[in-house]
C-alpha cells in the first residue's frame, strides 16, 4: 500500500481522496497542519506528500523529506510557484495537476466581476434588510467594454470564450500566443492602456511578478477592473490599494493575495487580522475578496482526486514515468508533457 501524508487536508478535501484512494490502494494520512520545515517530519514512515498551494515546499524542506525517504511530492493544484522544483531535482520527483477544471477558476472570475461591477454584494445585504433603495449600486454594460487577458492559457482561454458571450471585445498578452485560437494579441502597455476591465490568467514566476504595479497602473484607463483569480504575487497590493484610493482603479476582485498563506482557508472571524494591507482592500466598497476559493467545485475536486491518485499510482507502477512530472532537466518544467519516456532524473 502507498503510503501518502496529505498536508493542510481540509474536509471538502477528503471525500474524493478516500474514494480514489479506496479503489486504487492509496492511502492517505490526513494532517490538519501546513508543510513546513517544523512539519516535514510528520511524514516519516510515507512514500509520498501531498500538498496544496500554501505548503512551503522549499530546499530545507526537501531536504528534510529526502532524508526521511519520500520519494515524491504530489501537489494537488496546477501551480508550482511554492515548490522549489530546482532544489528538488536529483533528489524527489514532484507531479502536479494540470488541469482540473479550468471551468471552475473562468466561471468564478466571471461571477467576481458580475458581482463586482452590478453590485450584487451590497444589493444583497440591503434587501435582508429591506433596503430597496438603488441609490449607489449603478453599474456598467459589459457589451461593447474591452477586456485584456493576461495569460492565454487553459482558464485564461475559457474566460475568453464567456467574455465574448456577453460581446466584450477581448485584446490579449501572452509570451507564449495560442495559435489559431483567433485571439487578437497586443504587448502589456498597449493591454494596459486599451482595457475596461483586465484579468489575470498567467502563473507566477520570476517574470509575471508583480505584473500589476504602479507602473502598470499608471497607464492603464480610469476605472479599470483589475479581476485576479491566479496568484496573488501577480499584483503589487500596495500599489493597488493606492490605485484605488486615488481613484484610478474602479473596482478589483481577488481570489488570491499575495500574503495568503497564513490567512485563506481559515475561520479568522474572531481574531484580530493582523494585515493591514488586506484589511483596508477588503474595508473598500469597491474591493471584493474570496479566499483562494475559484477552484471550489464539485467537478474540479473530483479531478484533483482522480488524477493526483493517478500520478502517483503511475510514478510508482510505471517505472516512475509520469506525464505530470515537473521537470526540472527540461529547463521549461513542463515541456517534455505528453510525449515522456523517461523519469526527470
Ligand atoms: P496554463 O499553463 O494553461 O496557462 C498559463 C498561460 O500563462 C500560458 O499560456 C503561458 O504561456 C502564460 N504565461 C506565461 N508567462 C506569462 C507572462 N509573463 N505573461 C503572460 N502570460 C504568461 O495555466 P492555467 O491552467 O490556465 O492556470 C493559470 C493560473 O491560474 C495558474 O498558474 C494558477 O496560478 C492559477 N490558478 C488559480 C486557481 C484558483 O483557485 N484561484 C486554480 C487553478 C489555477
Amino acid at each position: 500500500m502507498i503510503k501518502v501524508a496529505f498536508y493542510d487536508a481540509k474536509a471538502y478535501d477528503k471525500p474524493s481522496f478516500e474514494h480514489y484512494g479506496e479503489m486504487f490502494g492509496v492511502q492517505f494520512k490526513y494532517l490538519e497542519t501546513k508543510l513546513c520545515e517544523d512539519t516535514a517530519d510528520l511524514a516519516k514512515g510515507c512514500d509520498v506528500v501531498c500538498v496544496f498551494v500554501n505548503d512551503t515546499v522549499n530546499s530545507a524542506v526537501i531536504d528534510h523529506l529526502y532524508k526521511i525517504g519520500i520519494k515524491l511530492i504530489a501537489l494537488r493544484s496546477a501551480g508550482y510557484n511554492n515548490v522549489d522544483v530546482k532544489a528538488a531535482f536529483g533528489k524527489i520527483h514532484v507531479v502536479h495537476v494540470p488541469a482540473y477544471s479550468p471551468y471552475a477558476v473562468a466561471e468564478h472570475a466571471m461571477a467576481l466581476l458580475l458581482t463586482s461591477v452590478r453590485r450584487i454584494h451590497k444589493a444583497y445585504i440591503r434587501t435582508r434588510e429591506f433596503n430597496f433603495s438603488l441609490n449607489g449600486l449603478t453599474g456598467f454594460d459589459f457589451h461593447g467594454k474591452t477586456v485584456g487577458v493576461i495569460g492565454t492559457g487553459k482558464i485564461g482561454r475559457i474566460f475568453i470564450g464567456i467574455c465574448r458571450g456577453f460581446g466584450m471585445r477581448v485584446i490579449a498578452y501572452d509570451p507564449y500566443p495560442a495559435e489559431e485560437a483567433g485571439i487578437e494579441y497586443t504587448s502589456l502597455d498597449d493591454l494596459f492602456a486599451k482595457s475596461d476591465i483586465i484579468s489575470l490568467h498567467c502563473p507566477l514566476s520570476d517574470s509575471t511578478f508583480h505584473t500589476i504595479n504602479a507602473d502598470a497602473i499608471s497607464k492603464m484607463k480610469k476605472g479599470v477592473v483589475i479581476v485576479n483569480t491566479s496568484r496573488g504575487g501577480l499584483i503589487d497590493a500596495e500599489a493597488l490599494l493606492d490605485g484605488i484610493k486615488s481613484r484610478k482603479i474602479g473596482a478589483a476582485c481577488l481570489d488570491v493575495y499575495e500574503e495568503e498563506a497564513d490567512i485563506f482557508f481559515e475561520d479568522r472571524s474572531g481574531h484580530i487580522l493582523d494585515d493591514d494591507l488586506l484589511s483596508r482592500l477588503i474595508s473598500m466598497p469597491n474591493v471584493i475578496v474570496t479566499s483562494h476559493q475559484a477552484f471550489l467545485t464539485e467537478e474540479a475536486l473530483s479531478n484533483i482526486a482522480e488524477t493526483t491518485v493517478n500520478n502517483i499510482l503511475s510514478f510508482f507502477n510505471n517505472d516512475g514515468i509520469c506525464d505530470n512530472e515537473l521537470c526540472y532537466r527540461c529547463g521549461n518544467i513542463e515541456r517534455c508533457r505528453g510525449n515522456r519516456k523517461e523519469k526527470c532524473f
